[in-house]
């Protein structure tokens, strides 16, 4: 469903007019349903990639390539079909939910603003099925939460909201950029698997920013690994795992914490962590 092809980016120094070339031609694409992890270290482009694809590139960048979904080229659309393809099919999650929330609007009018079919309900429909979207991500008190403003909220509820949102509109691709790093580790394993399984049991398509290669290999069907703009290599978890075909990526396996599967990490002794 989304065809990302030769995907170069170039931005301009306002002051000096010098030119930067920060993606360098990156081809990939995406099935219905298919989840991919875009990992690498920080700076290497993982989120110009996904602003692109968004189209909130910087201003003055130059997009090049081509990306389209379901047919549509979001490079040579305008107008009013681009705006249609952002607004009904893409939904970002991003590192930070209070940058996605209004602060001064409360939960459930955020809730109801971003449903695709809120306004064939009646308010008190609406409201339903609002509370019923925070059940789906694992929110129980509804009524106090749907009445509450972003900041009386912790970090890992609002992540939720801003899932339950995302979900809302009924997109096809879910763009999450370290949608859990802002959150305690207890929490940030919770919301990736609420992620995981509102995404798959809709069957959308997910691209999933993160450093962390053990966590995109949790929840993706396929890794891209960038470094410096580039996307090196492109394959399961498996193959990127026990056939790595660049230096960089058994680097980047190299340098990770040995890892468990979550919540079977063994005890450390005090005696231990010397
Ligand atoms: N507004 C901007 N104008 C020009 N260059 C930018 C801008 N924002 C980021 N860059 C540059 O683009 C490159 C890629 O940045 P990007 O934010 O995509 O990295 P990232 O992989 O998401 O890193 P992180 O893991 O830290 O979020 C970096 O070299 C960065 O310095
Ligand atoms: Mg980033």
């Amino acid at each position: 469903m989304l065809q990302v092809t030769d995907l170069k980016l170039t931005v301009t120094d306002p002051d000096s007019g010098e030119h930067t070339e920060i993606l360098h031609g990156n081809s990939f694409a995406l099935a219905q349903g298919e989840s991919l992890g875009l990992v690498g270290e920080s700076g290497s482009g993982k989120s110009m990639t996904l602003k692109c694809i968004l189209g909130i590139e910087p201003a003055g960048a130059r997009v090049d390539g081509a990306i389209s979904i379901d047919g549509t080229d979001l490079l040579a659309a305008s107008g009013e079909a681009l705006r249609r393809v952002r607004a009904n099919d893409l939904a970002l999650i991003a590192q930070n939910p209070h940058g996605a929330l209004n602060p001064v609007l409360a939960v459930g009018r955020y809730l109801i603003e971003g449903m695709s079919d809120a306004r064939s309900m009646s308010p008190a429909d609406a409201r339903l099925k609002a509370a019923d979207l925070l059940r789906q991500v694992g929110i129980d008190d509804t009524e106090r939460v749907l009445r509450s403003y972003p900041h009386q909220l912790s970090g890992g509820m609002l992540q939720r909201v801003v899932i339950a949102g995302a979900i809302s509109g009924e997109p096809k691709l879910l763009l999450a950029d370290e949608p859990t790093t802002a959150l305690d580790v207890t929490t940030q394993a919770e919301v990736v698997a609420i992620l995981d399984e509102m995404r798959r049991e809709r069957g959308l398509s997910m691209i999933f920013v993160t450093h962390d290669l053990d966590l995109a290999a949790a929840v993706c069907d396929r890794l891209a690994v960038m470094k410096d703009g580039e996307i090196l290599e492109i394959g399961t978890p498996e193959q990127i795992r026990d056939r790595p075909q660049t230096e960089y990526t058994r680097a980047l396996m190299s340098a990770r914490p040995q890892l468990y599967p979550a919540g079977h990490a063994p005890a450390i002794d005090a005696e231990d962590r010397s």
